[in-house]
């Protein structure tokens, strides 16, 4: 089997609660809140678990928020590596407004990192061995150098693991110019690392080959969120429609994709079947409520449409 790492940079536990109307200078009465635990690489283990995949999520931990951190992973039964720093890890805030059923989002942002917590990270995972694949998903938090992800790049070459991002902005330019095996970008991200205003589904091949051919990237997977998802290789170019579902919320429909991809990909798949996998596990994700990740049930389902309906274009 596969040894695949995650990696969460700036985990957060997600605080969820519910309250009639959110009103200013009033006090609010809120529902007793759930904890989850939150973050790119740790979505990207629970979903791949789903699969039926095991994983190592690694991630940054400290302070008290870190220690119960720590234990909402346990519950998740998967297995984790937390490295710990002298910041406390973030607590994210979701609030339901159940009288307009709209969803709040409070993002907070992350403990600073000092230089020397980076760079024992980076010989972490430099000393790791028979490593297949890592996948880096999520943003950087503060103190990290925005090429990081770049370095990470380097070290998975060297230990000869398949870098495997799914991150945004200067961080994602920086690691794309260094070489990743797969990147993953949605259209929007795309069309940022090429400095342009909005890609059209048909500039999407000669867009990422050029991403390819400068950085020396493998492959690029591009998401196109309810048009399905093109990836492209050096000689290879696959766009899958996304079923038609019925769509409850999208918040981690990107980290369920790579995990669909990174599954296949783990098993020696296809391109083809690569794409089909992680379109139907972006879609499944769309199916449920909230911060709930893509199930099996579902993305077999899904995978069987796609089979059949789903293949817009090969060449
Ligand atoms: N409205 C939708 N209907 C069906 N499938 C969807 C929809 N939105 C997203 N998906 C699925 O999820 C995949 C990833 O979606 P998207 O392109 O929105 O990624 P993203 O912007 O990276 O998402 P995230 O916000 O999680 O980072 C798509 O390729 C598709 O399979
Ligand atoms: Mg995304």
């Amino acid at each position: 089997m596969a040894k695949i790492i995650t990696l969460t940079l700036n985990p957060s536990i997600d605080k969820s609660t519910k309250v009639d109307a959110l009103i200013p200078e009033q006090k609010l009465r809120c529902e007793s809140p759930t904890f989850e635990p939150g973050g790119g690489g740790i979505n990207v283990s629970r979903a791949l678990k789903r699969l039926g995949s095991p994983s190592i999520a690694l991630y940054l931990s400290g302070g008290h928020q870190g220690d119960f951190f720590n234990e909402l992973i346990a519950k998740e039964n998967i297995d984790s590596f937390p490295f710990r720093i002298s910041g406390n890890t973030r607590e994210n805030m979701i609030v339901l407004e159940t009288g307009t059923n709209k969803q709040y989002r409070f993002g907070m942002e992350g403990p600073k990192i000092e230089e020397t917590e980076w760079k024992d990270l980076l010989w972490e995972i430099t000393k790791q061995k028979n490593v297949d694949f890592i996948v880096a998903s999520g943003s950087l938090c503060p103190g990290l150098p925005v090429d990081f992800y770049a370095e990470l790049a380097e070290i998975s070459r060297q230990i000869g693991a398949k870098f495997v991002l799914d991150t945004s902005g200067p961080a994602l330019n920086a690691a794309a110019n260094k070489g990743v095996f797969l990147l993953k970008p949605n259209i929007g991200e795309l069309a940022n690392m090429c400095g342009m205003e909005e890609i059209r589904t048909e500039q999407v091949q000669e867009k990422a080959l050029e991403i390819i051919n400068r950085g020396k990237c493998e492959i690029v997977a591009v998401s196109l969120g309810a048009q399905g998802a093109i990836m492209v290789t050096k000689d290879k170019y696959v766009h899958i429609a996304a079923p038609i579902v019925k769509k409850r919320s999208t918040v981690g429909a990107g980290d369920s994709m790579v995990a669909g991809m990174v599954f296949q990909l783990s098993q020696n798949k296809s391109i083809k079947e690569t794409i089909m996998m992680g379109v139907a596990c972006g879609s499944a994700a769309t199916m449920n409520y909230g911060t709930e990740l893509c199930k099996l049930e579902d993305v077999n389902t899904l995978f069987q449409w796609i089979e059949t309906h789903g293949i817009v274009e090969i060449k």
